[in-house]
């Protein structure tokens, strides 16, 4: 996909707060700092479009992002850190709920796993949302620049097992060495048919 514009529209709490559901939406959503701004600025090709950050919990919104004029991306908020206060914390399940089961013009999800955790509850839950809701899903396993690449493919089994998904609903993908980014656009490109 040729990047010709990426740009920041807005950020929400709740689903008033969405722009209008007028363009095809593919959302990004995982566990605080597996990687999701840094996957956003990968594919779109910017350094800092999106606020990236060593310190887990930096989104804490909805936030949505036009692409080429034609799709958005929509950063999710990073669930599961728990030096965010209990009070954060608690608002971010139903903000992920509510995004993924209300919005109308969602056509696929890409849910981030940190490819040296195992997968929890959370990632089971997210799920099953995205099956009841029958929407395309893919388990991107983030920074696999972290291993070689004999042990990044023995991760892809194990958590392929833990998870009980096919073989095709799972990719690699590094921000740093951009494994994975035509893969994950020509899903982009399948998911909102652009
Ligand atoms: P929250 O907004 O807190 O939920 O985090 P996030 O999921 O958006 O993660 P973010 O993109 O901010 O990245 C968190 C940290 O991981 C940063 O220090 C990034 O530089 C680093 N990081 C992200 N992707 C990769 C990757 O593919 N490889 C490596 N080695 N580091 C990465
Ligand atoms: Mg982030």
């Amino acid at each position: 996909m040729h990047i010709k514009s990426a740009e920041f529209i807005t950020s929400a709490v709740k689903s008033s707060q969405y722009p209008p559901p007028d363009l095809p939406e593919v959302a990004f959503v995982g566990r605080s700092n597996v990687g999701k701004s840094s996957m956003i600025n990968c594919l779109v090709q910017r350094k800092s479009l999106v606020k990236t950050s060593q310190t887990p919990g930096k989104t804490q919104l909805v936030n949505f992002f036009l692409v080429n004029g034609c799709m958005r991306f929509v950063d999710l908020p990073g669930y599961g850190y728990a030096k965010v206060p209990k009070s954060v914390q608690q608002q971010w399940g139903p903000m992920i709920e509510t995004y993924i089961s209300q919005r109308p013009n969602l056509c696929g999800l890409f849910l981030l796993m940190d490819i040296r955790r195992d997968a929890r509850e959370e990632e089971g839950q997210i799920l099953q949302w995205l099956m009841e809701k029958k929407l395309p899903v893919r388990l991107v396993l983030t920074k696999a620049d972290k291993f070689s690449r004999s042990a990044a493919q023995n991760r892809f089994k194990i958590l392929l097992e833990q998870t009980g998904l096919e073989k095709d609903d799972l990719l690699l993908f590094s921000s740093v060495t951009r494994q994975g980014r035509d893969e994950v656009w020509s899903l982009v490109s399948s998911m909102t048919g652009i």
